[in-house]
C-alpha cells in the first residue's frame, strides 16, 4: 500500500487539525509507515504534531541559491535524498516541512521541489498525509496532482462551501488531476449542514465525515498542547477514526 492523501480547504477550516488527528491515529498502527507533509508555508503542522521542524524544503532551496558549495553537494545527490535528510522523526511517523521562502519571490520553485519530494518520498511510505495551503492554489499548481485521496475540509459557512467549490472546479478543468477518491469533511459540525448537503448533491461528492466542535481542541490550543496528543476518546478523534475506517485505513 502506498496512499497519498491531500487535505485541502478554506483557510481556518481545520486542515491542520484533521491532518494531525489522522497522523495520531495512523501512527498508532506500527505496521503503517507514515509520512506527514506540511505543504503550507505558514508552518503549523509541526506544532500540531508536537515536533520541531529543523530543516525545511524552503531552506534547502535557499541553500541551493546562495551557497555554491551546498549547491554542488546537492547537485551530486538525488533531490529525493536531500529531502530524506530533512525529514523529522516523530512518534510513529516522519515529517517533511515546506516552510516559507526567505525574502521576496514566489513560492513556485518551493512548490516544484515539494512536488518532487511528494512523488519521490511517498513511494517509501504506506500513507503520506499532505496538509495543504488554504484555497485551491496547490491543487491548481498540481503540487498534489498524483494523490489517491483528496479531502476537502469545510466548516458549515457559505465561504467554506465556496472554497470547496473552487477546488472542485480546478479539478474538473484539469484532467491530469484525478484522485481515485474525493470527498468532503464537514468540520465544527453543530447539527446543521443543510447548505453543504445541498452542494454535495450538486457536486456528486462523498461526505467522508463530520467532526464536531470539540472543547478538547479549544483547550489544547489555548494551552499550547499538540493536537497529536488528544485523548482517543475526544469526540473529534472518534469522528476522524470513523472517517479513516470508511476510507479503509483504520
Ligand atoms: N472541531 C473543532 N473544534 C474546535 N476547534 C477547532 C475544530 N477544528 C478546528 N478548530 C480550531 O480552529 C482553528 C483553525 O484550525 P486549523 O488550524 O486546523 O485550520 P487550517 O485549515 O489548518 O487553517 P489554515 O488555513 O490557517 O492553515 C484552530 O485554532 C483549531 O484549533
Ligand atoms: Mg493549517
Amino acid at each position: 500500500m502506498s496512499k497519498k492523501i491531500a487535505i485541502t480547504g478554506k483557510g481556518g477550516s481545520g486542515k491542520t487539525m484533521l491532518t494531525a488527528i489522522m497522523a495520531k491515529l495512523l501512527a498508532q498502527n506500527k505496521d503503517i509507515k507514515l509520512l506527514a507533509i506540511d505543504a503550507d508555508s505558514a508552518v503549523n503542522l509541526p506544532y500540531a504534531l508536537g515536533i520541531e521542524a529543523k530543516r525545511t524544503v524552503a531552506e534547502i532551496r535557499q541553500q541551493i541559491i546562495e551557497d555554491p558549495e551546498a549547491r554542488a553537494e546537492i547537485k551530486d545527490k538525488n533531490i529525493r535524498i536531500v529531502m530524506e535528510e530533512s525529514l523529522e522523526t516523530g512518534d510513529g511517523f516522519h515529517m517533511l516541512v515546506m516552510g516559507r521562502p526567505e525574502g521576496p519571490g514566489c513560492y513556485c520553485s518551493v512548490n516544484d521541489l515539494l512536488k518532487y519530494g511528494i512523488e519521490g518520498l511517498s513511494q517509501q511510505y504506506d500513507v503520506t498525509l499532505i496538509d495543504c495551503e488554504a484555497g485551491p492554489e496547490q491543487v491548481n499548481r498540481r503540487v498534489v496532482k498524483s494523490v489517491d485521496v483528496l479531502i476537502v475540509v469545510t466548516d458549515t459557512s457559505i465561504r467554506g462551501v465556496r472554497v470547496a467549490d473552487s477546488i472542485l472546479r480546478v479539478i474538473q478543468r484539469d484532467e491530469s488531476i484525478r484522485p481515485a477518491v474525493m470527498g468532503l469533511v464537514i468540520n465544527r459540525f453543530k447539527g446543521d449542514d443543510e447548505l453543504i448537503v445541498a452542494s454535495v448533491k450538486k457536486w456528486g461528492l462523498d461526505i467522508f465525515g463530520r467532526i464536531p466542535e470539540d472543547q478538547n481542541i479549544t483547550d489544547y490550543d489555548a494551552s499550547g498542547k499538540p493536537i497529536f496528543n488528544l485523548p482517543d476518546n475526544a469526540p473529534s478523534v472518534v469522528a476522524v477514526a470513523e472517517m479513516l475506517t470508511k476510507l479503509g485505513l483504520y
